[in-house]
């Protein structure tokens, strides 16, 4: 994880680089620093926690020059010191690192042995100090960097900036995402694009294996076998206001009430007057195994997915979270098609689950929402879900509309298999497009949500129940609650309840009950029934339908507007984003970057 940035600029970078790092925020938040070249002189500037502290800091020990690196940490190697908060710095060079050096701890004992010893825990001062031992030998500075480079084993982005140079920075990209800006007089690196979107449109995305030496002239790119390459530039469309909070107080908050537009937006790409609007490529006819893979809360849209794939169009389907799929051995079909869930499209785990079935299953798909991304560039057919920039670092818009795009391919590939007919197709649709209004009214139940939140967020643990495509719905109710107000929260299938955990529930443990009235109603509500016998305070999601059967003793009811089965799992997913919201709002923990976590997990 981690964001980098290097500006070689025609002003004083300083604040620049601030900027961007409050953009790259998102990546970790454990600790920042900048470090400049003046005139030849290096310095630098840390500071532990968020960015706020190293701005405080500089307005006390200001950085000038207009040359520098930047960086925001999600720590990975030692805790979130200043000691090892970067830019790591050796004598004349500075290194700022996003990802892990897998063999720092070889590269560390052969240092010290020459007397490079470390100050610090991180596996990023191993790499300063290689830098500073061929610069010690006599290597001019990107010679010394590439040398370094050809060191390193691992995941990888890193940026050089060398005493004595006011015009250079070396960076590279293996594994972790690298962007190149181009300006007029003025060049910028960065871990992404959307930190680099105020000060250029043109940007070229590194390939994997490239390394780049930057000038204010310009970039020359070298590959991973070291021949000077020209990579393509890029005029990118980023809309600034779009990553800003709108008037919300959190961007949680807005990317929540964003939902209905953005739904209409995907609909708007994939669903013409004529029907499905997938890419052509898109063939299920002849697969015979759907893989889904991913992590987190995309790995949860997966698992709803699978439900309609099977129940829809029949095709065996498996879903597995990537970090494990990854290092099993999978049995693959070569008429199968696998499919990469991905918000940033950078997730590590996902990436390289992809790279593990290329050439064993006869496609592969990515759907994300970073349409430049790594999973975007490799997968063989891409869906973009069109959510926009994702900032809050629990994902809401990214995962309704990763559903919702899951639903459109489940019908495409019911269509292409001769499993509906036009108008059990025509009705799906019809459900589908009703999606931003069902949504829309979901929302309104924001205020009777915040009262339930002032009680959720005096329990210690919480359970959620859902069945059939609710099940990970419940799984990812749990996940938001967790994640953002620090409670203890399960979500299990609402019929496995009795094999083991209903021994937690008492009266102390709010029960949130996900079960809008499909087929199975009427077992989770017998399920519902077994916890509220046990002195459970249940929240209950449901339709009006839903309310009407339910029953007496339901400690508090949402009703939510009526939806088909493939819209039920998405207009279900609000009040269950709602209600982490306004728990952790209650609790007064940090909503939009909540600790020990970041937004892009480009690391394994
Ligand atoms: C939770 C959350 C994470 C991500 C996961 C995968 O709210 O956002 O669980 O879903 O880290 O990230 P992407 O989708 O970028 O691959």
């Amino acid at each position: 994880m981690c964001g980098i940035v290097g500006i070689l600029g025609r002003h004083e970078v300083a604040p620049v680089i601030l900027e961007a790092l409050r953009r790259l925020e998102y990546r970790g938040y454990d600790s920042a620093g900048i470090a400049t070249v003046n005139t030849g002189q290096l310095d630098r500037r840390r500071a532990v926690g968020k960015l706020v502290n190293l701005s405080d800091l500089l307005v006390h020990q200001p950085l000038v020059g207009k040359s520098g690196i930047g960086h925001t940490r999600w720590a990975t190697h030692g805790a979130a010191t200043v000691a090892n908060a970067h830019p790591h710095r050796a004598g004349p060079v500075a290194v700022v690192h996003n990802g892990i050096i897998e063999n720092h701890r070889a590269l560390r004992a052969e240092l010290a042995a020459d007397g490079y010893e470390q100050t610090s825990e991180t596996d990023t001062e191993t790499v300063v100090l290689l830098t500073r031992r061929f610069l010690d030998a006599g290597m001019a500075p990107v010679q010394a960097a590439m040398a370094t480079l050809a060191r390193l084993e691992g995941a990888f982005a890193l940026a050089f900036l060398f005493e004595g140079q006011d015009d250079l920075i070396v960076a590279a990209r293996r594994g972790s995402p690298l962007a190149i800006g181009h300006g007029e007089g003025e060049m910028f690196v960065g871990s992404d694009a959307i930190a680099l979107a105020p000060l250029t449109d043109r940007i070229t995305y590194l390939e994997e294996g490239d390394s780049v030496v930057l000038t204010r002239t310009g970039a020359v790119i070298r590959d991973a076998a070291g021949a000077v390459v020209t990579r393509t530039v890029a005029r990118i469309e980023m809309d600034a206001a779009r990553v800003e909070k709108a008037g919300y107080r959190h961007f949680m908050a807005k990317e929540i009430a964003e939902q209905p537009r953005v739904l209409a937006g995907a609909l708007e790409h994939y669903l013409g007057d004529a029907g499905l609007a997938l890419p052509e490529g898109l063939d299920f006819t002849g697969v015979d195994r759907l893989t889904l893979v991913a992590c987190g809360t995309a790995h949860y849209a997966c698992a709803v997915a699978r439900y309609w794939f099977e129940r829809l169009a029949g095709i065996p389907c498996e879903v597995d979270i990537a970090s494990e799929f990854r290092y099993r051995d999978p049995v693959l079909s070569p008429r199968g098609m696998a499919i990469f869930v991905s918000q940033s499209g950078e997730t590590a785990d996902t990436l390289a689950a992809l790279r593990h079935v290329r050439g064993a299953v006869g496609a592969v798909v990515g759907v994300v929402n970073v349409p430049t991304s790594s999973i975007a560039r490799e997968a063989d057919i891409v869906l973009p879900i069109h959510a926009g920039p994702e900032i809050g670092v629990a994902s809401t818009k990214a995962f309704t509309a990763q559903l919702l795009v899951l639903a459109l391919m489940a019908l495409r590939a019911a269509d292409q298999r001769g499993r509906l007919d036009a108008a059990g197709l025509e009705r799906h649709l019809a459900d589908l497009r009703g999606v931003p209004g069902l949504v829309n009214a979901a929302l309104a139940l924001d205020a009777e949500v915040a009262e339930i939140a002032q009680h959720v967020a005096e329990a210690q643990d919480v359970l959620f129940l859902g069945r059939g495509p609710l099940f990970p719905l419940a799984l990812e109710g749990a996940l938001k609650l967790k994640e953002i107000s620090y409670i203890h929260a399960e979500g299990y299938a609402a019929g496995e309840l009795k094999h083991g955990p209903i021994a937690l529930v008492d009266s102390h443990v709010p029960v949130v009950v996900i079960a809008p009235h499909d087929d199975l109603f009427a077992k989770t509500m017998s399920n519902m029934q077994e916890v509220m016998a046990r002195g459970a305070q249940v929240v209950l999601f449901t339709d009006a339908a839903g309310v009407a059967e339910a029953g007496p003793g339901v400690w508090r009811t949402l009703t939510l507007p009526t939806a088909g089965w493939l819209a039920a799992p998405i207009v279900h997913a609000v009040p269950a984003q709602l209600l982490a919201y306004h728990t952790a709002v209650a609790k007064g923990t940090d909503v939009d970057q909540p600790r020990n976590l970041a937004k892009s997990v480009t690391v394994e």
